[in-house]
């Protein structure tokens, strides 16, 4: 299993702290943002890692991460040119994934869960995580039937038909290489990683796991505020 973190993008809503600086390398308490995810991947045993970046910051993650020797891991770096959506990611990193298969977490995102059995135990197919909201509209939104089972994804639909989001962290098999090249972008501009979910639903081949502890997807001001409280009474907590 490879991992790949995507932690390019503009950060716009939460300007003007990304003027100067990318999102994940904005402080979450005593950490920077990306340490996070990276936290999650290395806790899942996943140790051969691609940090995909924007042009503009590509040197600070560097010097930040370095070759992931401090971290007990490989990192390999692709810039990401364009915003061009999530799921361009597994175009840029095409290569790197090779013959393998491979989960994708996203930069912002902050799990208080470990992944550890969803990524072993994971074969084929694709495998992403829901978490109740309170604002749907923010995010991509699962539909049930009436036997509970998911029957589409909708991304940040006006009229949501759950509270369940789909989270920042997608196991997929290396179908997947293949899957996002019939991608066409979205209205605005993006290859949305719903479509891509979509696709393996049609295929039946789509495993739905709940998230059971605080997920935090930091890209407004507000849950980048709600992460940082959250991170500083765990770890106060643990120090009594
Ligand atoms: O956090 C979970 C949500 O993430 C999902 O529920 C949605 O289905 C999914 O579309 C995504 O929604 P966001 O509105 O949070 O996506 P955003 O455009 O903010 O991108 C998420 C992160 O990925 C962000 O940290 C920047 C990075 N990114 C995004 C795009 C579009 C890239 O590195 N490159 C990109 O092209």
């Amino acid at each position: 299993m490879k991992g790949i973190i995507l932690a390019g993008g503009s950060g716009t809503r939460l300007r003007p702290l990304t003027k100067v600086t990318s999102k994940q390398l904005l402080p979450v308490y005593d950490q920077p943002m990306i340490f996070y995810p990276l936290k999650t991947l290395l806790d899942g045993g996943i140790k051969d890692i691609l940090i995909i970046v924007a042009p503009d910051h590509a040197g600070d993650f560097l010097k930040l991460l370095g070759s992931g020797k401090d971290f007990g891991c490989k990192f390999t770096y692709e810039i990401q040119d364009n915003p061009g959506g999530i799921a361009q990611a597994f175009m840029v990193g095409q290569n790197f994934i090779g013959n393998d298969n491979v989960t994708l977490i996203l930069g912002d995102n902050i799990y208080e869960d470990t992944f550890q059995d969803a990524i072993t135990s994971f074969k084929s197919g694709g495998r992403i995580f829901i978490k109740d909201v309170k604002d749907p509209q923010r995010f991509g939104i699962v539909e049930f039937d009436e036997n509970n089972q998911v029957i589409s994804i909708e991304e940040k639909p006006k009229a949501a038909k759950s509270k369940y989001a789909v989270t920042g962290m997608y196991i997929y098999d290396n179908t997947v290489i293949k899957k996002v090249k019939h991608l066409k972008p979205s209205d605005r501009g993006e290859l949305e990683i719903t479509d891509l979910n979509n696709l393996y639903l049609k295929e039946k081949t789509l495993d739905i796991a709940f998230v059971n502890g605080k997920w935090f997807d930091t890209g407004t001001f507000e849950s980048l505020h709600d992460a940082i409280v959250f991170i500083r009474d765990k770890k106060l907590a643990k120090k009594k």
